[in-house]
């Protein structure tokens, strides 16, 4: 398994201590004549191997990795420097200021596998060494400002998988690129024209937006007496709409969609109306028989127009949700350390907001007249009998931990079914890892990501080795955050159980965190939990969504299988959240926590670590860190922030 292997190759390096003498020169000979940022002192005293960005082989006489990111490089590469890195497989030096051409020295570079110079200034034409390194698998040179054509000679690199050069000032047509594994490939915003050779028209649209002229493939077809390199018939007549496209019936084109927009928001603006005056008459009508008796409104469709709202800005109150209930039915308070002092009617007065809808029912956020906040949590789908759901939820209310959200109370009749939990502002780690990234937001640093991590997992110890229950529903919108040292506590523990034992109750596993093997049982168990806390810590460490289409366009990525394939290809830096990348010397506490993250996520139930072994393991890295705060705010800071997507370079 490609995960021991680089386990091992990385105890080699630790283990040994060659020097790689000529592979040194060349890194000093580069960095002193590169201006850079101050965060690379390349001491002379130790070993290069531990240098910052620097990756030697298992002997230690290679330097087989360079990664420098966002390191504030500047100026041209200088010939005999990085070109005589013989060894090097990866080399990265993408967000930085490098300019001029390439050196023609990189033909050298015969063992290169990735090749990252993406978001720089470099120019000229494309790189005349690089159809050399014929063994290249990733190469991105987008983001700068190359011209000329895109080389035929790019059929050179056989092996390559991925070719980004979107964002330049490529011209001319492009090559029939045959290259038969190539999953990847961009050459949008840049200035080419002509037909899509037919062995790239699987790529879309996207892909070849934002040119001067570009026809065929995905785009608009080409005129019949259109010049082609490829000699691409034309295709039929049905391609999606598309940016770059100029064509004859473009207005019309326009004109239709312009209508569906209009027809649309009208219907929005209709709905929104509705949903308002829906609103009015019923405050009206409580207000009209004002009393311990809600009005009782049908719990459908107040159901259904929150599905119209289906935001925060949805504001009704829970009596108006859970209307109609009897009163021999009451809020029953569990575990006794709530210190709450309300009851069923308080509960129906109070103001509710839509938070979410989950797998387990839709929470809302209520508040109540006395200024308590509480979350109330609606469930679907019950399947148990009362007797059964209030034995399954004392037992579960018994639980006290501060990494575990407690249930403070139910309420059971036989249309609702309710739980009350205790409401943390700060909202999930989901909203904030993915939720609105550039809109001033500050994207979760590492150092709280590590105590989010730590939480969640002793949280989960908590639920294994002491209360015996699995959780069964490990995700990152059920890890909500604490202002608190406690950084983090998980919700929606050990329901499966009320929902039934077989059937439904594995779909609530979300997809993506849900273990190979319970596809099959659907029964959620420790190991199940394990493997879905490796999903958490690798969503944590790439910033990708495991169960979404992602902003990178890959449409629901099983996350560990991802990133097996992209270690297993190169042992590369790549993985990680570009939001992360910024921070210095993380690189070593990233790699351990993604070696944690793995061994859960590993297929084979029995391989998969116990829940306090893996505690163990995260505070091990946890404990260099000593909770110090990021000595790194000036780089934060920094105006080069590779993460920006709202930077000028996007537009051509
Ligand atoms: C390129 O490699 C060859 C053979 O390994 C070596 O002789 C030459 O000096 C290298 N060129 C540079 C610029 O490092
Ligand atoms: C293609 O690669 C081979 C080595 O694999 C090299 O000899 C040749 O010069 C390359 N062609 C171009 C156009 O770069
Ligand atoms: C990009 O290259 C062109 C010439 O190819 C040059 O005129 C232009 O100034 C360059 N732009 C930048 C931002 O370097
Ligand atoms: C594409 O653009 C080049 C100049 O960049 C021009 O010489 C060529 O005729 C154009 N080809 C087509 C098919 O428009
Ligand atoms: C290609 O790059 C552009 C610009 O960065 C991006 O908007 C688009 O989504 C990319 N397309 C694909 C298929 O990756």
């Amino acid at each position: 398994m490609a995960y021991r292997q680089f386990l091992l190759l990385l105890l080699f390096i630790q283990a040994a201590a060659g020097e790689p003498i000529k592979d040194r020169a060349a890194l000093l000979a580069f960095i002193s004549q590169t201006p850079h940022s101050q965060r690379i002192q390349w001491s002379a005293s130790e070993s290069a191997c531990n240098w910052v960005g620097v990756t030697c082989d298992a002997s230690r006489t290679a330097v087989i990795a360079l990664r420098l990111p966002g390191a504030e490089l500047m100026g041209p590469i200088q010939p005999a420097t990085l070109g005589s890195l013989s060894s090097l497989r990866i080399l990265s030096l993408r967000s930085n200021r490098l300019s001029g051409a390439p050196p023609q020295d990189l033909l050298n570079l015969t063992s290169l596998r990735s090749l990252y110079l993406q978001n720089n200034l470099f120019s000229g034409a494309f790189p005349p060494a690089i159809p050399h390194l014929s063994r290249l698998t990733r190469l991105d040179l987008s983001g700068n400002n190359f011209s000329g054509e895109i080389p035929f000679a790019v059929n050179n690199l056989t092996r390559l998988t991925g070719l980004f050069l979107q964002q330049n000032g490529f011209s001319g047509s492009i090559p029939s690129i045959a290259t038969p594994g190539l999953t990847d490939f961009n050459v949008s915003y840049n200035a080419l024209n002509g037909s899509i050779p037919e062995t790239l028209q699987k790529f879309p649209a996207s892909s070849f937006a934002g040119n001067l002229n570009l026809c065929g493939g995905t785009l608009a077809p080409c005129a019949p007496f259109f010049p082609s390199p490829a000699t691409a018939p034309p295709s039929p007549p049905t391609p999606p709409e598309s940016p770059g496209e100029k064509n004859s019936d473009k207005l019309s084109k326009k004109e239709i969609i312009a209508i569906a927009v209009a027809a649309g928001l009208a219907l929005i603006i209709l709905l929104l109306l509705l949903a308002f005056c829906l609103s009015k008459w019923r405050k009206k009508r409580r207000k009209a028989n004002e009393g311990p008796k809600p009005p009782p409104v049908p719990p459908a469709s107040v159901g259904r127009s929150g599905d119209v709202g289906a935001t925060s800005s949805s504001k009704e109150d829970i009596g108006s949700v859970i209307a109609g209930q009897s009163d021999r039915n009451r809020l029953v308070f569990v575990g006794g350390k709530g210190g709450y002092s309300f009851d069923l009617e308080d509960l129906l007065r109070a103001s509710a907001e839509v938070l979410g809808k989950g797998s387990v029912g839709t929470s809302y956020k209520a508040v109540l007249e006395e200024g308590t906040t509480v979350v109330v949590k609606r469930l679907k789908d019950v399947a148990v009998s009362k007797r059964d759901f209030e034995a399954s939820i004392e037992n579960l209310g018994k639980i006290e931990h501060g990494n575990l959200l407690a249930i403070r109370a139910y309420y059971y009749s036989k249309d609702e079914k309710l739980l009350v939990f205790d409401f943390l502002p700060s909202g999930s780690l989901s909203s904030n890892i993915h939720g609105s990234r550039g809109s001033g937001r500050t994207p979760l640093d590492w150092d709280s990501r590590v105590r989010v991590a730590l939480a969640a997992g002793r949280g989960l110890a908590h639920l294994h080795s002491t209360a015996r229950i699995v959780h069964g529903n490990i995700k990152a919108s059920n890890v909500l955050l604490r202002p608190d040292p406690d950084a983090a506590a998980l919700s929606d523990y050990g329901l499966a159980p009320i929902f039934g034992a077989g059937g439904s109750s594995s779909s609530r596993a979300a997809a993506g965190y849900r273990a190979p093997e319970v596809v099959e049982t659907r029964r959620p168990t420790f190991k199940s939990d394990v493997y879905s806390f490796g999903v958490l810590l690798l969503e944590l460490l790439t910033g990708k969504a495991p169960n979404q289409a992602s902003i990178a366009g890959e449409e629901g990525i099983d996350l560990p299988r991802w990133v097996q394939s992209v270690v297993r290809e190169e042992w590369t830096a790549e993985v990680f959240d570009a939001d992360l990348m910024r921070y210095a010397n993380i690189e070593e506490e990233m790699v351990q926590l993604l070696q944690i993250a793995m061994a859960c996520a590993t297929p084979a139930p029995d391989a998969r670590p116990e829940m306090p072994e893996v505690v163990r393991m995260m505070e091990d890295i946890a404990g260099g860190h000593g909770g110090a705060s990021e000595s790194d705010d000036r780089l934060r800071a920094s105006s080069d922030d590779p993460s920006k997507p709202t930077s000028a370079g996007r537009t051509p």
